[in-house]
């Protein structure tokens, strides 16, 4: 059999996969369909300081010729105080370590957020979310080094616990290198999961002629398939940059084939977003069950035996 446990942020997890924020965790039923499958993990929502209703729809379109999805869902939430009610009645027996996504809408909000997070003392997860591309008017924090360092001045030492952070993808080795050296600075930022959507793509339907969502004249975060390679090369990057870091991959997984690849590239945990979306928390048995298959065939036993351990040319 083969052993697909991890560790992330000091906690463990019986297998590596869970959801991306945004995906089944909106709602505490959601939440629960996530405990009742065979996910490893879960990660609530994105929180905003405020609720908020998010971009008007169509907000969401699979793509599904391409196995991909476009969305400009803009923040859709409860409100942390919902996540921090849902954290703190959470069963931390439970063999799922819980994760908790913020995204406050300025550092202000996230120092508020995470100090109410802080002064609960829950054994959950804080993941800062930098990489939002949906809100108008908001640009991604995770593209503006200066900004994202300062962020992390104010939110590092208030959590001091174990963390992580959402990152935009890039396209550029210079900015994998001046981000990895960023991130480098703070102790505990123990993990950074790669990638959010590819933001600010745009689709349009053939017949009609006519963008297929409407936020933002029809321009939207991509996911699925798609953005499987970019999303690999960002794992990698700071796999290779961020050596005392994890690194959780996401994007383009859709079985057990691209979760094996993005443990090759060097994930520790993977998670999941268009597939879940499509196929829904049944997922998780089928993509558990293809990862094993395909280590017991390569005769790998553990993540380790193949983590990071991509061949290069
Ligand atoms: O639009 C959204 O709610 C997406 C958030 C994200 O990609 O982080």
């Amino acid at each position: 059999m083969a052993n697909l446990s991890t560790n992330i942020a000091g906690l463990h997890l019986p297998n590596l996969f869970f959801n991306a924020s945004g995906v089944c965790c909106q709602h505490e039923h959601e939440l629960k369909q996530l405990l009742e499958s065979d996910s490893g993990s879960l990660i609530t929502k994105s929180a905003t300081y405020e609720m908020r209703e998010g971009n008007p729809s169509p907000r969401y379109v699979p793509l599904p010729a391409i196995q991909s999805s476009i969305n400009s869902m803009g923040l859709p939430n409860e409100g942390y105080e919902y996540y921090l009610a849902y954290a703190k009645k959470y069963d931390y027996s439970n063999p799922k370590p819980l994760f908790v996504s913020l995204s406050g809408l300025s550092v202000a909000d996230n120092k508020k957020m995470v100090e109410g997070f802080v002064a609960a003392n829950l054994p959950c997860v804080l993941e800062i979310n930098f990489s939002c591309p949906n809100v108008p008017g908001k640009p991604q924090l995770g593209y503006d080094m200066e900004a994202m360092e300062s962020a992390l001045n104010v939110l590092a030492p208030i959590i001091k616990k174990p963390f992580g952070i959402k990152l935009p993808p890039y396209f550029d080795i210079a900015h994998f290198d001046t981000a990895a050296a960023i991130f480098n600075k703070f102790d505990n930022l123990a993990y950074l999961t790669c990638i959010n959507s590819v933001g600010n793509g745009l689709a349009i339907d053939f017949e009609t002629e006519t963008a297929l969502i409407k936020p933002k004249d029809g321009f939207g975060g991509l996911g699925g398939l798609m953005v499987l390679n970019t999303a690999l090369a960002n794992v990698n990057a700071f796999y290779r940059r961020c050596p005392n870091k994890k690194i959780i991959g996401v994007g383009g997984v859709t079985s057990g084939k691209e979760a094996f690849l993005h443990v090759l590239a060097g994930a520790s945990a993977v998670q999941i977003g268009t597939q879940l979306k499509e196929e829904g928390p049944k997922l998780f048995s089928r993509v558990k069950k293809e990862l094993e298959d395909i280590m017991v065939a390569k005769g790998y036993k553990s993540l380790e035996d193949f983590r990071g351990k991509v061949k290069t040319l």
